[in-house]
């Protein structure tokens, strides 16, 4: 039986920094940011979004009322949800109209939570074939102003929708993964910014790959030449490349040509809205398969998802015949190209904001936010969705 993706799209708040004025602001050579970490804009999150609406706004788009009929589990993954108990997934099953035949779940494991989720739904899918599972993937990525990891913040959602017959790719059954106990990011229940070791994550991420890659040589016997493509979690667009280079070394050139130029094209939404925690690697994935139009049906893209912590998998899939015609690639770059910039000031001011957290009402307006769905206010501690 073929499990894989059936649909995929994804969301980014209207707002971004343009990360040359960034350095500039921060007193750093703007070519540190835009070469040497390798991000151009920078996703502003608006005070009407968070992990809920994001998400939301990703998966609207993308179902239609045959999947609602056929949808049975939602699984949301993200380390910036906005409830320590109920999981973000039940709100999103209700601001998209689902059944109440749902499982609605959340799963935690940093960046690597989607991937668990889709690991989850594949198995499940194969004893339930005519389900289908929802998987989001929403995160703001938060380091706090003027530190190191600030260059490396975003936001932005992915929603995936996973069935059997799957119309864009169809996810191989040969997998590695690996954990290992590592203090490299993390963030204890009572920050809203991540701690981080930001050399040492860097290393551990590279590890996992070596570690992760030469498993899969060794089991599949497979090796560069059998893939078209691979994408990497991309907590800003140089680290894949990092992880990646070292290995290129003895492959033929055409090989590493190939595999080294796809690798850029992987990162064209990134480099525009910054790491996305959880959904960087899908979105990764969808800035390679909405931007090469020399990738064909039958080829095979690799995907490293790492989660500090740590957890790490590579993992394959195979493109299907026709999947260029169920992309929604029009619509995601209409999306970024009519973002609205906001100065430095506009941003600092943004990420400052708070809700109340006495149990007090505010409440705002969707005039200012275009998305469709967004946080009108909160009350009495409970957040207030609204679908315009
Ligand atoms: P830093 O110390 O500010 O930067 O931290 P740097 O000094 O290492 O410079 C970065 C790059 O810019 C270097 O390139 C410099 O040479 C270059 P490299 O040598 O590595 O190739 N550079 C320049 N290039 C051109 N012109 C110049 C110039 N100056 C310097 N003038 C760091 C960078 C990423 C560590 C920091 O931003 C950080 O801590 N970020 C957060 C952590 C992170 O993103 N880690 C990535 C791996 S862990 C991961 O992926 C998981 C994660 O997504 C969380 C999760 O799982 O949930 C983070």
């Amino acid at each position: 039986m073929k499990i894989g993706i059936d649909k995929i799209g994804f969301y980014a708040p209207h707002m971004y920094v343009d990360m040359v004025k960034l350095a500039e602001a921060r007193g750093d050579d703007p070519l540190k940011y835009t070469k040497g970490i390798g991000q151009d804009e920078m996703a502003v999150t608006p005070i009407t979004q968070d992990t809920v609406t994001m998400a939301a706004n990703a998966a609207h788009q993308l179902i239609d009322d045959k999947d609602r009929e056929q949808i049975d589990y939602v699984i949301f993954g993200t380390e910036t949800g906005i409830d320590h108990s109920k999981s973000a997934a039940i709100y999103v099953s209700r601001l998209l109209g689902l059944k109440k035949q749902v499982r609605a779940v959340e799963t935690k494991q940093a960046c690597y939570g989607t991937t668990a989720a889709i690991q989850l739904a594949k198995g499940y899918i194969a004893l339930n074939p005519e389900s289908k599972v929802l998987i989001l993937a929403s995160d703001i990525a938060r380091y706090g102003l003027a530190t190191p990891g600030e260059v490396t913040q975003g936001s932005g959602a992915v929603a995936i929708l996973l069935s059997q017959d799957p119309r864009i790719m169809t996810l191989e059954k040969e997998t590695t993964f690996q954990t290992e106990d590592s203090m490299d990011f993390w963030r204890p229940i009572y920050s809203d910014v991540a701690f981080v070791d930001g050399k040492y994550s860097n290393d551990r991420y590279i590890d996992f790959f070596a570690d992760l890659w030469g498993e899969y040589k060794e089991k599949t016997k497979r090796d560069f030449a059998d893939f078209a493509a691979l994408c990497f979690h991309l907590p800003y667009t140089r680290m894949g490349e990092k992880a990646l280079k070292p290995h290129l070394e003895n492959v033929a050139e055409s090989v590493a040509n190939q595999l080294t130029e796809r690798y850029k094209t992987s990162t064209t939404y990134n480099r525009l809205v910054g790491n996305i925690y959880t959904g960087s690697l899908y979105l990764s994935l969808l800035s390679l398969i909405e931007n090469d139009d020399n990738l064909a049906a039958g080829d095979r893209i690799g995907m490293f998802s790492y989660g500090s912590g740590s957890v790490g998998e590579f993992f394959t899939g195979i493109l299907e015949e026709g999947y260029q015609d169920h992309l929604n690639t029009a619509n995601h770059k209409a999306l970024l190209a009519n973002r609205k910039e906001v100065t430095i000031k506009e941003y600092e001011a943004e990420f400052l904001k708070e809700l109340p957290t006495d149990g007090s009402t505010v409440e705002y307006s969707g005039d200012n936010d275009p998305a469709d769905i967004y946080l009108a206010g909160i009350t009495e501690h409970m957040r207030q969705y609204k679908n315009k």
